[in-house]
């Protein structure tokens, strides 16, 4: 009797453990923001899937970034991470600089066209084919490659294949070098190579050295004490920077650009004295989810992916052995089904709350299923807001942004296109 007794209240707990275990309802309806947002979309006639920025909020984040760099270094801003010749305009504007950082050649010439004060470094040593092209399509206007677009140089090869390409142009270029902080992404390594590579440039009639680059996202990416890594990073600059100089003695330019930072980073040099002298960042401004860092906390999300619903069903079922029923009574939040207008981007699910893909069903880039809790009342022809995880590529699939703004879709920003 005792022994059953036992067995019986062990069930019983294992039964109450198993339904503490399960997931709570997480579904809520949008919250005013986004029900104003949908709004504005249809309002403006929007049908399928659009990228939206928040105007505002962008802005907050520029006065966010400005605050931190607060006038001690310079800003470059990232355009691989703001892929829109007018989005670049809106942060160019607002925070008064014109560097910017670029790593796709279609993309310089852009730039060079719509920008012609603008002052280009290369994020990545580009192919010296992709160099050549930037050459044959760049067409004479006020922008002057030579003083205002600095080639990225990581090899004593690549200097070799870069002064070739400039003498055979018989154009003047200039040259950064990249350096190796810690990221272990190229760049210089040895000190030798550095050497060799100023005296190719020197020795070159057309290559000129400007400065150099040293990103460090690794930073705050490792596990450990961020601080001393940058710290680590940053004697790899200073390093490199005193051979630099000491070698180069009168040569060295006074204009020299130092570039280093990421938005992981660009906070950890609120204070102190650094080797660089300008920061890069750029999507931190409108921070996908991947830059939901502690570094990066009074950041705000200012970009969203909305998309309509095309059909709900109020239970989800799974084609084959229908595992739909067990996965609702398990989890209540896998009880609706609900069917976006394209899918599977570089994305997660943002409002209404408690939206997720289904494993077992699978993912679709036509029309793709998220679940949902009853508490969730989405219906067809409802949106349905995503948080890009990334901006470089995923800004890039929607056609020209949506700019929200005081409650309405404001202005319509193309994105960088090969063919524009
Ligand atoms: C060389 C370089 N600098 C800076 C950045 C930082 O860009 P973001 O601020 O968008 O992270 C990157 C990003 O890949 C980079 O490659």
């Amino acid at each position: 009797m005792r022994r059953r007794s036992l067995l019986l209240g062990g069930a019983a707990g294992a039964v109450g453990l198993t339904l503490l275990a399960r997931p709570r309802d997480a579904g809520e309806n949008h919250a005013p923001y986004f029900e104003q947002l949908g709004t504005a979309l249809d309002t403006a006639g929007h049908s399928g899937p659009t990228l939206v920025i928040d105007r505002q909020r962008l802005h907050d984040n520029v006065a966010t970034l400005q605050s931190h760099i607060d006038q001690r270094f310079h800003y470059r801003i990232v355009a691989k991470s703001l892929p829109s010749p007018d989005l670049l305009q809106e942060v160019m504007k607002q925070s008064g600089s014109q560097r910017l950082m670029l790593f796709h050649q279609p993309f310089i010439n852009i730039v060079a066209q719509r920008f012609p004060g603008a002052d280009i470094l290369l994020g990545k040593p580009m192919p010296v084919a992709a160099a050549h092209n930037f050459y044959r399509q760049f067409s004479t206007g006020t922008f002057q490659p030579a003083l205002q677009l600095r080639w990225l140089l990581d090899t004593p090869e690549r200097v070799a294949q870069y002064a070739e390409l400039a003498q055979q142009l018989n154009t003047p270029m200039l040259a950064c070098i990249e350096l190796d902080v810690g990221l272990h992404r190229g760049g210089v390594t040895r000190d030798e190579d550095l050497i060799a590579m100023l005296d190719q440039i020197q020795h070159s009639p057309q290559l000129s050295f400007c400065g150099f680059m040293g990103y460090e996202p690794h930073v705050v990416k490792v596990p450990g004490d961020a601080l001393q890594y940058r710290d680590a990073a940053m004697a790899r600059y200073s390093h490199y920077l005193q051979i630099a100089r000491q070698h180069l003695g009168d040569a060295w330019p006074r204009d020299a650009v130092l570039n280093a930072g990421g938005s992981p980073t660009y906070q950890l040099y609120d204070e102190g004295a650094f080797p660089f002298n300008e920061l890069a960042a750029g999507s931190c401004l409108v921070k996908p989810t991947d830059f939901d860092l502690p570094s990066l906390d009074d950041h705000v999300a200012a970009s969203y992916i909305a998309t309509p619903v095309l059909k709900t069903a109020d239970s989800t079922r799974i084609p084959g052995i229908d595992l739909g029923p067990l996965q609702r009574l398990w989890n209540p939040n896998r009880e609706r089904a609900i069917f976006t207008y394209g899918g599977y981007w570089k994305a997660l699910p943002e409002s209404p709350r408690g939206l997720s893909t289904n494993g077992l069903y699978g993912r679709s880039t036509n029309q793709e299923m998220l679940n949902g809790s009853a508490s969730i009342t989405l219906q067809p022809d409802d949106w349905v807001f995503l948080r890009p995880t990334q901006s470089e590529f995923v800004f890039l699939q929607f056609g020209a942004i949506a700019v929200y703004e005081a409650g309405a879709i404001s202005a319509h920003w193309p994105v960088f296109s090969e063919n524009s």
